[in-house]
């Protein structure tokens, strides 16, 4: 069976995307600095799969290329996909150079060492994020691209330098997917997200819920949307796990590289995100409208027409599962993976 690199594997989609990888057959081999992930996510995949299965761990920075070489040489690895990033917007105003270097340089260390070992398989975590303020929504894979903030500057960079590789190697295969707003957790309770840094509305939701903020603070209450607060594509994260598994067996057929939205084409607010938590958790939630945060958009929402033709994948899961399934991983893990 075919063994897929997962970079950035301990993190929070990386998690997901191994779990769906492992059940799928395939053997996972994972790197993480754990600047924002924890070695212990590793105990859940052998509680999941048996110790035979647990994915080979290197521990390492993806900017290394020795390190990457030493990965490489371990195992045949058979294609990759590629999660590190830092991807925090506010935070990459004010740590520019910083997120170019992980985000672009690291990047282009992987493909370096992935082309002198004869990998040619990429799957490539982008963001609705490089669509900035969309002239349309549902937004198509088509739309201008113009970031708003240095975060979505980095994930065209990355997407560029894949398609200029894959317009110079005819037998490289890059299939970048610009994830919308995921969030959720396996349903089995064993994973989920517990960043260092929370950078998203789901995270934050789930920090209130675990005692640790008295108060949920919405940035901007005074968009042009039904309530006011942000609409977002929210996606679950086993959907878009599964997302994956059928971008590599399209790219394993399919050269060249290729761009696909994943998202559910249904917007939600913010708001309606926090009212959806707050029924899963049965509680209710303190809210406090601060004002907008630099960099965010009124509303993006995916056209996921090129993904559901081409992958034959959907979207199944919706935002009250979101909610249940976030609320049940933090209900039976109240410190995250440090239980
Ligand atoms: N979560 C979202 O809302 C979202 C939305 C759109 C796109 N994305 C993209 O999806 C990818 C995965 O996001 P996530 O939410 O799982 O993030 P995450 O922070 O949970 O996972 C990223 C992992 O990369 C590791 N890492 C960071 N810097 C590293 C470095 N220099 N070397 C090695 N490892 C390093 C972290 O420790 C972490 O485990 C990222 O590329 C992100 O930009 C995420």
């Amino acid at each position: 069976m075919a063994r897929i690199l997962l970079t950035g594997g301990l993190g929070y989609i990386g998690s997901h995307t191994a779990f769906a990888l492992l059940e799928a057959g395939y053997d996972v081999t994972i790197i993480d600095n754990c600047s924002n992930s924890t070695e212990r996510v590793l105990e859940r995949f052998e509680k999941q799969f048996g110790a035979a299965r647990r994915p080979d761990f290197f521990k390492g920075d993806v900017r290394d290329r020795d390190f990457f070489v030493r990965v490489f040489s371990h195992a045949s690895i058979d294609g990759v996909i590629h999660f590190v990033a830092l991807k925090s917007v506010d935070e990459s105003f004010a740590q520019r150079d910083e997120y170019f270097d992980v985000n672009v340089e690291g990047t282009r260390a992987l493909c370096e060492v992935m082309a002198a070992h004869g990998v040619r398989r990429i799957v490539y975590s982008s963001s609705a994020c490089v669509y900035g303020a969309p002239e349309k929504n549902p937004i198509p894979e088509t739309a201008t691209l113009q970031p708003t903030n240095p975060y979505g500057e980095t994930k065209v960079a990355c997407e560029k330098m894949l398609q200029e590789i894959s317009s110079r190697d005819k037998d490289f295969s890059a299939v970048i997917l610009r994830y919308f707003n995921p969030a959720g957790a396996h349903a089995s309770g064993l994973i989920g997200e517990a960043p260092k840094h929370p950078a998203n509305i789901a995270a934050v939701i789930m920090e209130y819920l675990r005692g640790m903020r008295d108060v949920i603070k919405i940035n901007g209450a005074d968009y042009e949307t039904p309530d006011g607060t942000c609409v977002r594509d929210f996606i679950h994260v086993v959907d878009l796990a599964a997302a994956h598994i059928a971008a590599l067996e399209f790219g394993a057929v399919h050269r060249g590289a290729h761009i696909y939205n994943v998202g559910t084409g249904r917007g939600f607010s913010v708001q309606e995100m926090i009212t959806a938590f707050a029924a899963a958790a049965n509680r209710e939630i303190k809210t406090e409208v601060g004002p907008r945060r630099a960099g965010d958009v009124a509303t993006a929402v995916a056209d996921p027409t090129k993904i559901n033709t081409d992958f034959g994948w959907h979207a199944e899961r919706s935002l009250t599962e979101i909610a249940q399934s976030a609320v049940n991983w933090i209900t039976q893990n109240p410190h995250g993976f440090e239980d």
